[in-house]
């Protein structure tokens, strides 16, 4: 296992398991045979249409847009003997990278109603931008494979370093420094870099497309191992469906491969048409829009006074412990202090507004100035890769692009 042939299969040898090699066969095979072991594997491609570009696309990749961090050669950016002697270049990009400002992809979402419909045995990817867990997927069914930003610890003494001090550090762009005394070693995210062992989990799991019933691989070049022998481990009469922008490994090369060259995207909508799913995969998409919130406000019935009020203790609360990092003794006698602060301003404020005839809560006024935001202006922030602070500097070729619609 492991070494998959280059020979594209005759076009004139039938399937084994499929009726043909086309995306309505593997549709029906799903419904007819009950699929309910599909494995996905995945690679930076799914991510492209979020706006976070893949590494070895010509033009647009990662790979061909480092020159500015001078590096001596691109994947050194992720090398973990570069790391020890510099490591400014990686924390440049990580701060372009790092989780939380992009929404996933309809990709993502078809990963997660494969799930939904009890047919997804488990999802391999070789992404670190924590995506299909944002479109819902739980974190069991999902083996890392590189690792990703969710935890971070010394490179020396391997002590785990707080999460806050790493978001605080990636903000600000800055080297983060292991905080165990007399240590004051590089702390590095946990994601796999070229040199590293991969995650246990990838090893335990491993031979699990030798049980799947149907293989997807999308959006990857399979270009680096141990990944990118994982399809050579699925049974010989498994299909596998390849939706990517180029052919790549092996896919191909055996009676039950099927190629569906193009865009992830619309490769994923085509196949949930062929099932009959579109209509809930797109619902599923919806439910990652940052905008569906501003929707579903205007919509739901108007909060009584007490629960703005509640809302509005909640909300100052938090505020503040974020800039005081107060203990939680502390956040009690806050939060008393606030409650009776913001009532009496509630107060302050229903005189003033009954002796001018109309009520106009005081909380209306406060958040007028520091919550509402247009739907407009929450796009920029989670989703744009051109706004300000975003990819433009790493990644000119993207400064006109705009996010897709959905
Ligand atoms: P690559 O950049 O090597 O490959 C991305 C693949 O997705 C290419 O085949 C593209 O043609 C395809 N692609 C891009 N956009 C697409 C789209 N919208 N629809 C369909 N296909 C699309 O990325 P990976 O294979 O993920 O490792 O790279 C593997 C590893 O190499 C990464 O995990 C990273 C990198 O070095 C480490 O950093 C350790």
């Amino acid at each position: 296992m492991g070494n998959e042939s280059s020979t594209m299969v005759d076009e004139a040898t039938p399937p084994t398991t499929l009726k043909r090699r086309d995306l309505e066969s593997v549709a029906k095979y799903i419904l007819e045979k009950d699929t309910r072991k599909i494995v996905v594997l995945t690679g930076a491609g799914i991510s492209t249409s979020a706006g976070i570009p893949d590494f070895r696309s010509p033009d647009t990749g990662l790979y061909s847009n480092l020159a500015h961090l001078e590096l001596p050669d691109p994947e050194a950016v992720f090398n973990i003997t570069f790391f020890r002697d510099n490591p400014v270049p990686f924390y440049t990009l990580a701060k372009e990278l790092y989780p939380g400002r992009y929404r996933p992809t309809i990709a993502h979402s078809f990963i997660s109603l494969l799930h939904k419909k009890g047919r997804l045995l488990k999802l391999f990817t070789q992404n670190i931008d924590c995506l299909e867990r944002e479109a819902g997927l739980p974190g069991e069914l999902i083996i890392d494979a590189h690792g990703s930003f969710a935890s971070q610890h010394c490179i020396d003494c391997k002590s785990l370093y707080p999460d806050e001090l790493m978001k605080q550090a990636i903000a600000k762009g800055e080297v983060p420094h292991c905080v165990t005394p007399q240590c004051n070693g590089l702390v590095k995210p946990d994601i796999v870099f070229f040199g590293e062992a991969l995650p246990e989990a990838f090893f335990l799991n491993r031979e699990l497309p030798a049980e799947a019933d149907l293989c997807i691989v999308m959006g990857t070049s399979l270009t680096v191992q141990p990944f990118a022998s994982l399809p050579s481990f699925c049974r010989d009469e498994t299909p596998r469906l390849l939706i990517n922008m180029e052919q790549v490994g092996g896919l191909g090369s055996r009676t039950d491969d099927v190629l569906l060259l193009g865009d992830c995207d619309e490769g994923v909508r085509k196949l949930a048409q062929a099932l009959g799913w579109l209509e809930e995969l797109e619902a599923l998409w919806e439910e990652t829009n940052p905008n569906k919130e501003d929707r579903d406000q205007e919509t739901a019935p108007k909060k009584t006074r007490d629960e703005r009020l509640h809302d509005e203790v909640e909300r100052l609360t938090a505020d503040v412990d974020r800039a005081l990092h107060v203990s939680n003794t502390h956040q009690d006698h806050l939060q008393n202090y606030l409650a009776k602060h913001v009532a009496k301003k509630a107060d302050t404020a229903k005189q003033a507004d009954s002796a001018e005839g109309t009520v106009v809560s005081a909380l209306d006024k406060d958040n007028v100035q520091g919550e509402t935001k247009t739907p407009a202006e929450k796009e920029e922030k989670i989703l744009r890769p051109n706004a300000t602070g975003g990819l433009d500097h790493v990644f000119p070729h993207l400064a006109d692009k705009k996010p897709r619609p959905p």
